[in-house]
């Protein structure tokens, strides 16, 4: 009994220190406005915004915010004033309001007040101002990220991380950048606008700070700073420890997503892939105000706008022919997509394709978010065949497809209505370098292998799983559109065969983009399975490099990806196309696999490639499959083709694009491609060519 008391007392003693002092806490996003958002204490312009993310300024001008943990900390030992190892990892984004120039930054700080009375925006990162800055009075510690020069602090460049002790003239400094396991050094760009994670470690006994950033959820290997310093006479015994971020003249708005601290251990690094994600971007609004001062003119406006509006009312009135009621429940009338969509506003544009416009909608009962594509086509011939399809192509259903819920057909619009994918489509995750929308972050390996296993999977059920062979026709990264978690999601099936209704019926019209498009496609005219089989190919080297299947801007042979590709995997250096981006952070092995299935899909003769079941079975392999090596494109591209090209159309694979550069390289969209008039059969989409038909 005795025995077992004095047990209970040592654990209660080993267990009651702990307890009772604050040594750590963790942030996952710092949940919706309200009363639960009172455990972040904010001043200046910061907001913790619906989604949960916390914005520490906008896009105003000369603004500051802050962000503190509410209670003060024990950053030092009371006994011998040694301040203590301290260890905290954060994500972070800057989304500045012109795509490549920043203001001003964001700063890590420990502190002895929340409120940083008398502080200032612009240089001074809402930290200190002119009159105290640099006196050792202030005891403020800050890790600054800034993305301005200035040259009164001797800054290095208008993208860097630097230590500072009560100075903005850092102590230490360095231009962004990760390492990978590789140990090749990776630039980083803090004005992307996607997120990033940084972190801070204090090794209280061996003095030296390290800071360290990446785009992705674990932590490099090596600290991008380490820097000697004993932070004791800098700091006070308690302290209070939070974020700070200022806009000068030019402006961007600073986010904080998660933030994990811990005091005397190592801080969890954050899953970057479970924090809110940044909100999209918002397109300007050009309000127009008309100010009429007579009242009489007004109401002759107002009886003329009202005879325009039912003039146009009636004009437009949504047609249904008969035929279209047979096709199941899905008609949406136009009213509900127009009020869905807030009547088709710019702000609510998601982008646009080949085909038309795409809208962020909310249905007006269910609320559900939606995407509607509005497609014009002068062929009303086209839309007739295309709505006669909707209802197969309804009954479509996979969970790496992008659901079509329905169709709404107005004149020579047809507007289509699909389940709303928050994170966009794969092309703007994977190239980062255009102006492209801010993404969360850069995809991981793992993100990117499911995507490609996901696609994989769906064209698999388009082409052997479902009743009928379903051809894509046009499977392309811009296609791929990324749901709430990450998952790849095909979308746009059956479109294709809309465009493949040209005016003039003698020419049919392929479609598909350069680079994905199947040399034997351009000859024939006639897509099958193993046209997409090779499409899909060029996807996953694109998610694999991290590159376009043609770069007009990359050195002449670098242009093809698959040729550069093909190149340096004969010559065993695979391992230099992945994308460097990765930083090393890869599996090896899959990335083989990758590179193997994308080279074979990609393969010039058609009959060479692999089916998808194939390509399936390969991309979920267990460690015991066997992913064979990809055949070699015939040596002598241009005489030896297997599938006999002729001379018109173009070959595999450098010299097949030269001849379509000029209509198009630089665009990158689709390009209707004349096919010869000959033995072309009528491309229908869902013809019941049965499972085994394919090759
Ligand atoms: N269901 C959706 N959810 C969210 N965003 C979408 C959705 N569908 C499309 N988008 C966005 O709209 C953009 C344009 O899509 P769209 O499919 O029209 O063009 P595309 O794929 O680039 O070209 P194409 O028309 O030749 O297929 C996409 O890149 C994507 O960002
Ligand atoms: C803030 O409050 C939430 C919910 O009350 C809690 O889960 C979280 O741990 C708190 N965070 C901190 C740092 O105290
Ligand atoms: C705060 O968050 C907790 C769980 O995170 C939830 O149970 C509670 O209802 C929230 N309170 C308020 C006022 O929102
Ligand atoms: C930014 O925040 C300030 C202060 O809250 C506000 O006055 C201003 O209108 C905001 N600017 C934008 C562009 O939202
Ligand atoms: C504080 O310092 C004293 C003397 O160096 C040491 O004995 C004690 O363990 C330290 N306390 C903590 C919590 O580190
Ligand atoms: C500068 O900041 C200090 C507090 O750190 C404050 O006392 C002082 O008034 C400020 N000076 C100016 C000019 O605002
Ligand atoms: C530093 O600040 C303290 C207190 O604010 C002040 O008394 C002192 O004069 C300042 N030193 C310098 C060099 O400005
Ligand atoms: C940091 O720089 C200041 C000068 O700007 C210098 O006085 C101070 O000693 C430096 N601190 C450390 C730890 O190097
Ligand atoms: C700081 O980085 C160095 C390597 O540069 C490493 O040896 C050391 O353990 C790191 N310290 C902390 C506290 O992370």
């Amino acid at each position: 009994m005795a025995k077992n008391l004095t047990f209970f007392l040592a654990l209660l003693s080993f267990l009651l220190p702990a307890a009772s002092q604050q040594d750590g806490f963790s942030y996952s996003g710092f949940s919706g406005g309200g009363a639960n958002s009172s455990n972040i204490s904010l001043n200046g312009v910061a907001e913790i915004e619906h989604s949960g993310i916390l914005r520490l300024t906008n896009e105003t001008s000369r603004l500051l915010g802050h962000a503190f943990y509410p209670d003060r900390l024990q950053f030092k030992n009371a006994t011998d004033g040694a301040a203590f190892s301290f260890s905290t990892a954060f994500a972070f984004a800057a989304v500045p309001e012109y795509a490549t120039l920043g203001g001003h930054g964001l700063a890590f700080v420990i502190a002895p007040s929340k409120e940083l009375e008398g502080a200032l925006p612009s240089q001074y990162l809402g930290l200190l101002n002119a009159s105290d800055v640099g006196n050792f009075s202030n005891h403020v510690f800050a890790v600054e990220f800034d993305t301005v020069q200035d040259f009164e602090f001797g800054d290095i460049n208008d993208n860097h991380v630097g230590i500072d002790i009560n100075n903005l003239a850092s102590n230490a400094s360095a231009a962004v950048a990760y390492f990978g396991y590789d140990g090749k050094k990776n630039e980083l760009n803090l004005k992307g606008g996607h997120t990033i994670q940084a972190w801070v470690d204090y090794d209280g006994v061996g003095k030296v700070l390290n800071v360290t950033v990446s785009p992705f959820s674990s932590k490099p290997p090596r600290p991008l700073l380490s820097f000697p310093v004993d932070l004791s006479p800098i700091l006070h015994l308690q302290m209070f420890v939070g974020f700070s971020a200022s806009t000068g003249l030019l402006s961007s708005t600073h986010y904080l997503l998660g933030w994990n601290f811990k005091m005397n251990g190592i801080a969890q690094s954050l899953d970057l892939s479970s924090l809110p994600s940044l909100p999209q971007p918002q397109k300007k609004d050009h309000t127009f105000v008309i100010a009429v001062s007579a009242t009489s003119v007004a109401v002759l406006i107002a009886v003329i706008v009202a005879a325009v509006y039912l003039f146009y009312k009636i004009k437009n009135a949504d047609i249904i022919e008969p035929w279209e009621l047979e096709c199941g429940p899905h008609r949406f009338s136009y009213g509900e997509l127009k009020r869905a969509t807030k009547g088709f506003r710019d702000r609510e544009l998601l982008g646009f394709g080949g085909f038309g416009k795409v809208y962020k909608g909310t249905l007006p009962d269910s609320r559900a978010e939606v995407a509607v594509k509005r497609v014009s086509h002068e062929s009303r011939q086209g839309i007739r065949e295309f709505v006669a399809e909707i209802g197969s192509i309804g009954q479509l259903r996979h969970r790496n497809l992008v659901q079509l819920q329905g169709w709404c057909r107005r004149r020579g619009d047809l507007l289509l209505v699909y389940d709303y994918m928050p994170n966009g489509s794969l092309d703007k995750f994977l190239f980062l370098d255009s102006e492209n929308q801010p993404s969360n972050s850069l995809l991981s390996w793992d993100q990117r292998f499911r995507i490609l296993r996901g696609v994989a999977s769906a064209l698999l059920y388009l082409h052997e799983e479902w009743e009928h062979v379903v051809i894509h026709r046009d499977v392309k990264a811009s296609n791929i559109l990324l749901d709430a978690d990450m998952n790849g999601r095909l979308g746009d099936f059956g479109l294709a065969k809309l465009y493949e209704h040209g005016a003039n019926p003698s020419t049919t019209r392929v479609v598909g983009t350069l680079g994905y498009l199947a040399p034997e496609l351009t000859r024939t005219g006639r897509p099958t399975s193993s046209s997409d089989v090779f499409a899909f190919g060029a996807v996953v080297l694109e998610v694999v490099c991290g590159r376009r299947p043609i770069e007009p801007r990359a050195m002449p042979e670098e242009l093809v990806l698959v040729d550069w590709v093909w190149e340096l995997w004969s010559s065993g250096r695979w391992t230099d196309v992945v994308d460097p981006r990765l930083g090393g952070y890869y599996v090896r092995e899959e990335v083989k696999v990758a590179i193997k299935v994308g080279l074979m899909c990609s393969h010039p003769a058609a009959p060479l490639r692999p089916s998808m079941r194939e390509v399936a079975r390969y991309l979920n392999g267990g460690k015991g499959e066997e992913v064979p090596d990809p055949p070699s494109p015939p040596v002598d591209f241009e005489g030896m083709s297997p599938v006999g090209f002729d001379a018109f159309v173009p070959s595999y694979p450098s010299s097949s694009f030269d001849k379509l550069s000029a209509c198009s390289i630089t665009s990158g969209r689709d390009v209707p491609v004349s096919a010869g008039s000959g033995k072309v059969g009528p491309l229908v989409y869902s013809t019941p060519h049965f499972r085994a038909s394919h090759v």
